[in-house]
């Protein structure tokens, strides 16, 4: 029977990108799920389009729809700004929404962020007529139960995942047959301070612990400084290929989880093939929309649960800014708050925000005494615990914020401590 209905939707990828009209908002598939043939033709046909609103988070296509020559046809609302939309936020050719991620979904469903069209990339359908959301559940599968129409491109490459994480082909307006490799996020080169920052961060892991990494280098870097824990579990916004070589290692288990025993709980994906093989048709990975698996309520019930970050900044009082330098906005709030929330609620929770000490090429500390004018403040001095770096770890919750200052100063980098203390005493012992 559905198979009779998913004949009669098929169609080409003009037809199906022509169920958009001008001034509608259209939600597109996540991260590495962009529907990237929809993409394609919807700039293609530009000149059908005026002010058509574009949501999306991290942007791993090309993004023209913010290109300059694209400015009448389309809007692009990024909820996180990703490498190809970075500049058109930054050039005000695009805007910018601050959200948590976790709350997307009710700004799908309350009104705030009416949605016309979600554009998505599904796996083939099963015997049932179930196609699986596969990399990304997160705020995708929200959007299509809150759009008024559905268009999906059927990648025979997108794998099958399971979890919460299924759309039947009776709920899809138009569907688009494709096969075409997915896109990946190469895995990270790993230097001497990533390194070193895995290790610290590795200290705070117990045998048992929940887990929640971000993406990137440090993620990476801690994971590999994990091989001799036992029993950890997973239960993050993403995951990468690292956690495929701890789980074959045997390290990851997910046995002493509280929630989800024996389940790794994620929201979304991105690597390489060879995670995209690992998570195909695998019971032990699960899917589920992002206001649950983000939920801090819900990532309090798994004990021991530790939450890695990163960030751009951090001053002395122990405010973190994680997704804009001064005014430029780099990147978003996306789960860090979720997590940091999340995993201080829970018993024998952890968070830990994790950066090399400086950046830009060793000129610019990380530590300072004050933010950089028109910084956004990510996770707050009051949320903050614990701040690593290639030099320690600084437990700042509980700390007065003298004692916190002291406590960031002692892991800044060696060549900017002097001008710290300087700071520290102007501040504090005048
Ligand atoms: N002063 C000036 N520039 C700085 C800086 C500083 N203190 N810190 C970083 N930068 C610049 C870097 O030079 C780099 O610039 P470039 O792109 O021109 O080279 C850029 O900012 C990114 O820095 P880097 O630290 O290399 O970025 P990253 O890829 O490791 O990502 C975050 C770090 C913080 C941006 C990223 O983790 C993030 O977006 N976090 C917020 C969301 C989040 O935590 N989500 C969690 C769940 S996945």
């Amino acid at each position: 029977m559905w198979r009779n209905e998913y004949q009669a939707k098929l169609t080409s990828v003009g037809e199906a990108v022509a169920k958009i009209k001008s001034n509608m908002r259209v939600v597109i598939g996540h991260a590495c799920s962009e529907p990237a043939k929809l993409v394609e033709a919807m700039v293609q046909e530009k000149s059908n389009f005026k002010n058509v609103e574009i949501i999306h988070m991290v942007a791993m296509g090309k993004g023209e729809y913010t290109n300059p020559e694209m400015r009448e046809h389309f809007r692009h609302n990024a909820l996180f700004v990703g490498g190809s939309t970075r500049k058109a936020v930054n050039e005000n050719r695009a805007d910018y929404t601050p959200c948590f991620f976790y709350e997307i979904p009710r700004l799908f469903r309350d009104g705030s962020l009416d949605i016309d069209v979600a554009m998505i990339q599904v796996s083939e359908p099963d015997e049932h007529g179930f196609c699986s959301y596969g990399l990304s559940n997160d705020y995708t599968k929200p959007a299509t139960e809150n759009a008024k129409v559905v268009i999906a491109e059927v990648n025979k490459c997108m794998p099958r995942t399971f979890g919460d994480n299924f759309i039947h082909v009776s709920k899809i307006d138009a569907i688009v047959e494709t096969n075409y490799p997915l896109i990946e996020l190469p895995r990270p080169q790993l230097g001497d301070v990533e390194k070193k920052i895995g290790e610290n961060c590795a200290k705070l892991v117990e045998d048992g612990s929940t887990l929640q990494l971000g993406i990137g280098a440090i993620p990476d870097a801690v994971l590999l400084s994990l091989k001799d824990k036992k029993d950890l579990g997973i239960h993050s916004e993403m995951f990468s290929d690292g956690v495929v070589d701890l789980y074959e290692a045997g390290v990851i288990t997910n046995d002493k989880k509280s929630i989800h025993k024996g389940k790794m709980v994620v929201t979304f994906m991105m690597g390489t093939r060879r995670l995209y093989d690992f998570i195909d048709n695998n019971p032990s990975v699960e899917l589920y929309p992002v206001d649950y698996v983000n939920n801090p309520m819900v990532i309090a019930k798994n004990n021991k649960m530790v939450s890695i970050n990163s960030c751009i900044e951090v001053d002395m009082m122990g405010q973190v800014s994680s997704e804009s330098i001064g005014l430029r906005q780099f990147s978003g709030t996306g789960g860090q708050v979720d997590y940091v929330r999340g995993s201080s609620m829970a018993e024998g929770g952890k968070s830990i925000i994790a950066m090399p000490s400086t950046a830009k090429g060793g000129k610019a500390s990380r530590i300072v005494p004050v933010l950089k004018s028109g910084s956004a403040v990510t996770t707050s001095r009051n949320d903050v615990h614990y701040i690593v770096t290639e030099y320690g770890i600084a437990d700042l919750r509980g700390k007065t914020l003298k004692d916190r200052a002291m406590a960031l100063i002692k892991i800044a980098h060696p060549d900017f401590r002097e001008d710290l203390l300087k700071s520290f005493e102007e501040r504090f012992e005048k």
